[in-house]
């Protein structure tokens, strides 16, 4: 059991209200019940010898955090305790956007509540929101304050009034907390820079190359075209500093345990605004050591782990998302393995799943996919994915080489061929997406573009090919069909669900251009969503497809998460099969990724136990199949639910 079914436990006793005693009351229990777990969590960080005073400065930390969560707040932790697994329902559907992109700022977003519900969205990540360096920032991942909102998208009373309106609406809020690192203009960097040695400690700040070259011989790069190495020379401190992203974003020593406290307070004046879900960014990166690759350390996890620890026993009902795109066994590692199983984070992003969906429609086959989610360990049953298909940053193909290997493929030449299928050097190929950091050295490089470009509805359009464009169109609802479908919460990324295409004004902007990540961040088109409905465009068919396939989700809850997922594998290399089971239903998922239909033997659906008969149901046409000889046709990017009850 792990330490949040604990809290629920105890949580579970019927108050008869939640009053101040009683909320102290849990506090206490939820401090006492974690400490032991903390305590050695901090002790394998910071040494016993050394550092007992300043444990002791933590656990009077942990109340002073707690009187100053709002009331209400502490009341919801409550009840979200007593619901149980509240993230893994099939109720929730995401969205993920820019702030400015989206309806200009945080107050124009909140009048654009009515389209996420009529759409049936009812969870937000919201991009960094909070103040940053003026010209480059990376987004605003360069952070100059963790909860000071930035002029431009409003204020932080904006911000409390949109999420007491989410609350109301009963939707769910995330936002970033850049753990890794702050920009070059934080407070603490400010201090670094202007000599003061306590503050350069906050940092990895280093008089000569001697440590940073030893760094350097294991660590790979990041952003090797545009910010190659790992450190930067500042000229005012006159001492190296390392950068593992962008040389205007320091890293955070966390060896340091005053960085840890004040982090952690940090982390709580964020889910004190009433965010419900916290994203941690980049978080493989928080433990940096010599002779290593400094991703996915021990002591990240230990580090990371503590976080949740601290921040269970503060405000129980706020959760963590694992922002690490990483090998996929390295992945699953962030809900936490041996006895650490359950308490890392809750939620992390299926980069696998994502990286293998473009993998099948640019090999047209799934046998990769398959593969590789066979051989993955099974995630703790109370943890659950994000699962997606494109975000604001690249697609990095970062799948297992050896079950490339494995299928009699050079998985160099593999990953060159996905690389050149979808940066534009096939001629026959119509995704249209661009290459990000393509590392000469290694070979390496990645993918960026709007999912409708990759999936070929802007050289479709361009070529105006009907035949195409219905094709892309095919694929774009296929796609979202499966990040419905698989356990986990869906992230749609705005404009995908209007099949936005490609937004190429970046080249324009000094200050983005070196980043083609920012092609696929484009504006929302409110024109366009004004005529929805009006006319047959492929935005009406994509944005209606993606509704209905919403509102399935949400009135079947054999799609909550209970690891209650089967790959079915049928032998045909073009289809994805996998089902959704409880006691009292089965939906079976098929997916073609072929441009040409495929057949399934009715005796085979029939063995793993769906019969298709007069009661069997395709929920998405909402219609019954009928079979031609013995045989299901699936079309050609065809996707189809079925259902047994
Ligand atoms: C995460 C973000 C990415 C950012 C990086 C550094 O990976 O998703 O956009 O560049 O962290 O903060």
């Amino acid at each position: 059991m792990n330490q949040n079914s604990l809290h629920q436990l105890l949580g579970k006793t019927k108050f008869n209200n939640l009053d101040k005693t009683t909320l102290n009351h849990l506090f206490e229990l939820r401090l006492a019940a974690n400490s032991t777990l903390i305590k050695d969590l901090y002790f394998s960080l910071y040494p016993e010898e050394n550092y007992i005073q300043d444990f002791e400065k933590l656990l009077t930390l942990l109340p002073k955090l707690f009187k100053n969560r709002p009331g209400d707040l502490k009341k919801q932790d409550i009840e979200r305790l007593q619901q149980g697994d509240w993230y893994q329902s099939e109720k929730i559907v995401g969205m993920q956007l820019y702030v400015d992109h989206f309806n200009k700022d945080i107050n124009g977003l909140s009048g654009k509540l009515d389209y996420f519900e009529n759409l049936g969205v009812n969870f937000l990540h919201l991009m960094p929101i909070t103040t940053r360096p003026k010209v480059e920032n990376d987004g605003g991942y360069a952070v100059n304050s963790y909860t000071e909102v930035d002029k431009k998208y409003g204020s932080k009373t904006d911000l409390q009034n949109l999420t007491q309106k989410l609350r109301d609406k009963k939707m769910f809020l995330m936002l970033d907390f850049v753990v890794n690192h702050t920009s070059d203009e934080f407070s603490w960097a400010k201090k670094a820079q202007k000599g003061d040695i306590a503050y350069q400690n906050y940092y990895y700040t280093y008089p000569n190359r001697d440590i940073p070259d030893a760094f350097e011989r294991s660590m790979p790069e990041v952003f090797p075209t545009s910010s190659p190495g790992n450190f930067t020379y500042n000229h005012e401190m006159q001492k190296w500093v390392m950068t593992v992203f962008n040389s205007y974003q320091w890293d955070l020593n966390y060896r340091n345990p005053e960085v840890f406290y004040e982090m952690l307070t940090n982390l709580i004046k964020l889910a004190d605004l009433g965010v419900d879900v916290i994203r941690f960014d980049a978080l493989a990166f928080l433990w940096k050591k010599i002779g290593t690759n400094s991703q996915n350390l021990p002591e990240a996890h230990a580090l990371i782990s503590l976080f949740r620890m601290c921040l269970q026993v503060v405000a129980p009902g706020v959760i963590l998302l694992a922002e690490a795109i990483v090998s996929p066994y390295e992945i699953i590692k962030y809900f936490g393995e041996k006895q650490l199983k359950g308490n890392e984070c809750e939620v992390a992003y299926n980069a696998t799943l994502m990286a293998l969906l473009w993998d099948a429609i640019a090999t047209t086959k799934t046998q990769l996919l398959y593969r590789s989610l066979q051989h993955l360990p099974k995630k703790p049953k109370s943890a659950t994915w994000i699962n997606y298909i494109r975000c604001h940053d690249d697609i990095g193909l970062g799948f297992d080489d050896q079950e490339i290997y494995n299928l009699g493929l050079d998985a160099q030449q593999h990953r060159l061929f996905l690389l050149n299928y979808y940066t534009q050097k096939l001629n026959w190929s119509q995704a249209r997406g661009e290459m990000f950091m393509y590392n000469p050295k290694t070979g390496d490089g990645r993918i960026t573009g709007s999912a409708a470009s990759l999936l070929g509805l802007e050289a479709a359009l361009d070529k105006n090919k009907p035949g195409d464009i219905y094709s892309a169109i095919k694929k774009i609802k296929m796609m979202h069909s499966i990040i419905l479908a698989y356990g986990g919460i869906p992230l749609i990324y705005a404009g995908d669900e209007i099949g936005t295409l490609n937004d190429y004004s970046y080249k324009n902007d000094a200050s983005k251009k070196q980043d083609s990540r920012w092609v696929n961040r484009p504006q929302q088109n409110w024109d366009v969503i004004a005529d929805l409905g009006k006319k047959e465009s492929a935005e009406s068919q994509i944005f209606y497809a993606i509704k209905n396939l919403i509102s399935i989700r949400k009135n079947n809850s054999v799609f909550a998460d209970h690891n209650n997922i089967k790959l079915h594998k049928n032998g045909n290399p073009h289809l994805l099969i996998f089902e959704r089971f409880s006691e009292k239903k089965r939906i079976l998922v098929v997916c073609n990724f072929d441009a040409y239909p495929q057949n399934i033997a009715h005796y085979w659906l029939e063995n793993i136990g769906f019969s298709i008969c007069e009661n069997s149901k395709e929920l998405i046409t909402n219609t019954s199949l009928g079979l031609k000889n013995n045989t299901l046709e699936i079309e050609a990017f065809g996707t189809y639910w079925f259902v047994n009850e």
